[in-house]
Parts: structure tokens; sequence; C-alpha cells
């Protein structure tokens, strides 16, 4: 059997995150460290991916979801104790691969380096090494007088300044060879507290005479996250990558530093973003946008042409040619079609908004179903709650909307009627009829 079966070390407790939330579930760019590690490996030749979770795993289990098989590590005693735990009951002969979970910024790239070198040069144990201007906290590589891998030593058992001085670390990635890796974990021993260490696995096959070979890669890639200094520094890495994808691909970011968007989102090619502007994952902008200064883009679908400034839009799809703010706030549940123009401090939320409708200025609109060449003037009011429930709003195309009008809904306001300013509608309004005053009077208006 010739299968690449992986194992992601997730179970660790992450102690110096200092945090409620297991350290591998933390997020770079809107993406948990856990799930990027896997990502990266789901672009190899690796098969089989186990995850080793601790007892509590239910959000592991919520976030990786079911492509993955999963281990529990019910005492967390250490990397070598956690790839243990995950030792198949049958051992077949192939190719093992272990991941730390806590280096999001693995690339496939290294992994497929890392399988070849093992297979070309046969070796038991291959992993990746870096070299570090600063090594503390890593484990380091000791290697003989004839450059050969002897064993690795962490960074708390180091005694020698010679030993602290040595720049190559061990990255936390490893390739090794089944079924020996298996069998050779049953042999590891326990440090002073009590931690079985992985890293513990190379001195033991220097012991034996096997093969050790390794691949060194540049240090962005390889950094490991155990406390939150060390999160901010991988965010900003991750970003830097995602903004530099995005410029090459033909988009224009006016300051790429005050730019922040999340893995996984598109934006199509001639389009600028401002600064100050924050897209997150799920969002998809179309080609041709001005988005920013100042803009929250949450989970949303932003078509072709369109301009968004100073505004904050949410779990809502917006189509070509649509303008929204400055300072206006598309809440969740929005649909708003092509030529739409959503201008100064305007509030919308579950909105169903038609082709060319215009408001202007300062609205709240919410639960409504607007039809199209609809113009809502400045201070309209869709009153939706009455207290105890929410209730809906339909106003039908080409209807004008005087400033100041309170809806009070449940209402309709019919096809190309029209409300005079600071009218308050508490009756539907039939299609081509005009309602005026406090409450409003319905005027069928003369054809
Ligand atoms: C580890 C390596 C170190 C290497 C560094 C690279 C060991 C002993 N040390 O140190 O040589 O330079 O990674 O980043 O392996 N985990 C479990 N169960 C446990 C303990 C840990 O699943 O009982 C998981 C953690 O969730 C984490 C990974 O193993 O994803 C590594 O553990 P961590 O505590 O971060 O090890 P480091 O101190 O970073
Ligand atoms: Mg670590």
């Amino acid at each position: 059997m010739n299968e690449i079966e992986c194992y992601i070390l997730a179970a660790g407790i992450g102690t110096r995150m200092n945090s409620s939330l297991p350290k591998v579930l933390h997020k770079i760019c809107g993406t948990e460290m856990v799930k990027m590690v896997l990502n990266a490996t789901h672009q190899t030749a690796i098969s089989n991916v186990t995850v080793v979770v601790p007892r509590k795993s239910q959000q592991y289990k919520e976030t990786i979801g079911t492509s993955v098989k999963y281990k529990t590590q019910t005492d967390r005693k250490g990397t070598g104790h956690a790839l243990l735990t995950a030792k198949p009951d049958i051992l077949d002969s192939g190719i093992v691969v272990v991941l730390n979970g806590d280096i999001p910024l693995i690339r496939k790239e290294t992994i497929d380096a890392l399988i070849d070198q093992h297979k070309k040069y046969q070796n038991i144990l291959t992993l990746v090494t870096s070299r570090l201007q600063n090594p503390k906290g890593y484990g380091r590589i000791i290697r003989n007088d004839l450059g050969k891998i002897t064993g690795i030593t962490e960074q708390n058992e180091i005694q020698k300044k010679s030993v602290e001085s040595i720049n190559e670390i061990n990255a936390g990635i490893y390739c090794f060879d089944s079924p020996w890796i298996w069998n050779s974990l049953e042999a590891l021993t326990p440090s002073p507290r009590g931690e079985y260490f992985l890293t513990n696995i190379v001195q033991l096959a220097h012991i034996q005479n096997k093969k050790i070979g390794s691949v060194t890669v540049d240090s962005e890639e390889i950094k490991g996250v155990n406390n939150r200094i060390e999160l901010s520094e991988v965010e900003q890495l991750m970003r830097r990558r995602i903004r530099n994808t995005i410029m090459l691909s033909g988009v224009t970011l006016t300051d790429p530093d005050s730019t922040f968007i999340d893995q996984g989102v598109t934006i199509g090619a001639d389009t600028t973003i401002l600064p100050n502007t924050h897209i997150t994952q799920n969002s998809n902008i179309g080609s041709n946008c001005h988005i920013g200064p100042n803009a929250m883009i949450r989970e949303s679908n932003i078509g072709n042409n369109c301009k968004i400034h100073s505004a904050v839009i949410e779990q809502s799809t917006i189509h070509d040619n649509v303008s929204v703010g400055p300072f206006s706030h598309i809440r969740p549940g929005c649909l708003i079609e092509k030529e739409v123009h959503i201008g100064n401090y305007t509030e919308v939320k579950n909105c169903h908004i038609g082709e060319r409708t215009k408001s202007g200025h300062f609205c709240y609109l919410g639960d409504s179903e607007i039809g199209s060449d609809v113009n809502i003037g400045a201070g309209v009011v869709t009153c939706n709650y009455d207290g105890i429930s929410k209730h809906n709003t339909k106003i039908g195309s080409g209807a004008f909307i005087g400033s100041d009008t309170m809806l009070i809904a449940p209402i309709e306001i019919g096809k190309r009627s029209a409300t005079g300013a600071g009218s308050i509608i508490t009756k539907n309004v039939p299609d081509d009829s005009s309602a005026i005053g406090a409450p409003a009077r319905v005027r069928k208006k003369r054809l």
C-alpha cells in the first residue's frame, strides 16, 4: 500500500494563549489555524487526514467538518503521545506525514517537497527545518560534524550555550515511514514533566542508524503560533500574502497596510479598494468597483461597478451599478438590485429593493419589499416594530414616498402612489393614489 496518511496534532491546550478557545481554533484572516493546515494538505497527494483532538472536541468537529477522521487524546501528554493516540489498528507500509496544527502558513509546496525528498532518499524520517534570526522557543536541530541530523533539543531542555545559539529549528512538519514510526513511538520516554516529545524520535532514528533527511524553508512559512503576539504576527504575514495575490490579479489597493481582506474573498479586476477597508470571509466583489475608504463588507456579494463609501454591508447581496454611502448600513438579509442608490445615513435591514430605486438621505428601511423606480424621501421610516412583533412593508414600483413619511407596518403602498411629506400612513394605499396627513387620508388619484 502506498497511500500517504496525514496526522494533524491539534489537541494541545495552548496555555500560552490564555484563552477559553483551543489554540488551533483561533483564526488567521478569518480562517481557523487548523483549517489552514488542513487546506494545505488537501492540495497535496495526501489521501487521508486524521486530526488529533482533545476530549471536548465538539467545536473542532463543527469547524473542521467530516472530510477527516478524528482521534481523541484524552490526556495531553505531549506531541509524541498525541501521535501515538492515533496509531492505527493495522499497520500498513507507506508514508505518514505529521503536522503541528499551529503552523497555519504552511504551503502545499513544502509538504510536496517534504514527501518528494523522503521518497527520493528513501529516508525513514524527513523533517522541515528553517533558519531563524531568533530561534528562541523552537526545538533546535542538532547535526554532527558531517552535517547529519542526530537529534532535536527542545528549548526548555537546552543546557549548553552552543545549543542555544543554533539557529536551525524544527518546524513541526515531519514525514515518516510506516510502520517504523508507530513502533518507535512506543519507545519514547517521558520528559521530567511527563511529556512525550515527538521530537525525541529523531535521536532514536539516529541511534538506529536510520536515514534522516530534511527540507529547509523560509522562516515566515513555518512560524508557529503559541501566544497572541505570534498570532498577530502570523495574521500580518497572511494578510500580506492575500493582498499581494489580490493586487497581482488586477485590483488596486491604495494603502495595502490599511486594507484587511480575509481568506477566500474574491475581487474583480480594476476594482479599487481605498484605505481602512475590511472585507471578511464569504465576500465576493465584482470588477470596476470603488470600495472605501472606511468600508466594512461582511459575508456579502457586491456586483460590478459599485461604489461603497464609508458604509457597512453585512450578509447581503448587491447587484451591479449600486452606490451606497457615505455612512449607511446595509444589515443582513438585503437584496439590492442594479442601479439602486442608497445615500447618506440610511439603515436597511432585510429588504428587497428593486432596480433604480433611490433613498438618498437618512432613512430606516426594514423588513420591506420595495419595487423598482421608487423614490424614498429624506427621513422615511418603516415603523416595523410594534413593541412585540416585526411587520412587513411593501412599496410598489414607481411610488414616491415623501420626506418624513412614517409607514406603520404592516402596510402596503400601491404602485405609482405618493405619500405627502410628514404623513403617517396607518392604512394600505392602493395603486395610483396619494396619502397625506397624520394619520393620512387616502385619495384615489384622478387619472
Ligand atoms: C513544537 C516542537 C518544537 C518545534 C515547534 C514548531 C515538540 C515537543 N516540540 O513545540 O520542536 O520547534 O513545535 O512550532 O513537538 N499537541 C497535542 N497534544 C499535546 C501537545 C501538543 O496535540 O499533548 C499539539 C498542539 O495542539 C500543537 C502541536 O501539537 O498543534 C505542537 O504543540 P506545541 O505545544 O505548540 O509545541 P511547541 O512548544 O510549539
Ligand atoms: Mg507550537
